[in-house]
């Protein structure tokens, strides 16, 4: 059969691009969109899943490299899962990740019907020939105040079920161990090892 053994990993995203590479095995080489000069395609899907395959297919066509996407984010349940997809666009439309958080904890506050929120990523690899898998993580948690300062992104404002730290007061290993994107590899893992040198 054949086999992997260099993967594109399509994000330009620092946080995601470091924890899906620390999820491959070692011994597959990584490449990134920005060392081939490659920009993001723009997200038109509705859901997780749509995006993520409509990055795959996209990096896909235009480094002819097998890939692997993520599309990720964070749903709060009292603001109707927003952010949702829209995640990315939030930090852009409010001046930066710590700007759309403290909006995200002024709309929690007003609304006032809870904290639960839910982090999800879906992943899509997409093998030489067209075949393409895509599978998709949640971790379920709660909003808090802004604490912590690893991770990336909406990191200081989750804290998962099960743990009174964010992801962002986590020791790297301890969040990469168990977040959304974690869960969406691992059924991803079973699909490809076939496929892995
Ligand atoms: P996109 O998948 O490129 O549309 O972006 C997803 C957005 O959700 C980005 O702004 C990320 O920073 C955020 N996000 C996704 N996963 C995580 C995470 O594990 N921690 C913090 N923020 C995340």
């Amino acid at each position: 059969m054949y086999k992997i053994n260099k993967i594109l990993i399509g994000t330009h995203n620092k946080g995601k691009f470091k924890e899906i590479s620390d999820l491959l095995p070692k011994k597959i080489e990584k490449i990134s969109p920005v060392e081939l000069g490659i920009e993001s395609p723009a997200e038109t899907g509705k859901t997780f899943s749509e995006n993520s395959l409509l990055k795959a297919k996209f990096f896909y066509e235009k480094s002819n490299l097998v890939t692997l996407s993520d599309d990720s984010g964070l749903e709060v349940e009292c603001l109707n899962n927003e952010p949702g997809i829209y995640s990315s666009r939030w930090a852009d439309q409010y001046g930066g990740f710590d700007k759309a958080m403290t909006e995200i904890l002024t709309k929690v506050k007003k609304v006032n019907k809870g904290t639960k929120a839910r982090f999800v990523s879906s992943l899509t690899i997409y093998i030489d020939g067209g075949k393409t898998i895509t599978e998709t993580g949640k971790i379920e948690g709660k909003i808090s105040e802004k604490k912590g300062l690893n991770g990336f992104g909406y990191d200081p404002i989750f804290i998962p079920n099960g743990y009174t730290k964010t992801f962002a007061e986590m020791e790297y290993k301890n969040k990469l161990l168990i977040d959304h994107r974690f869960i969406a590899y691992k059924k991803l893992e079973k699909k490809i090892k076939n496929y892995i040198l």
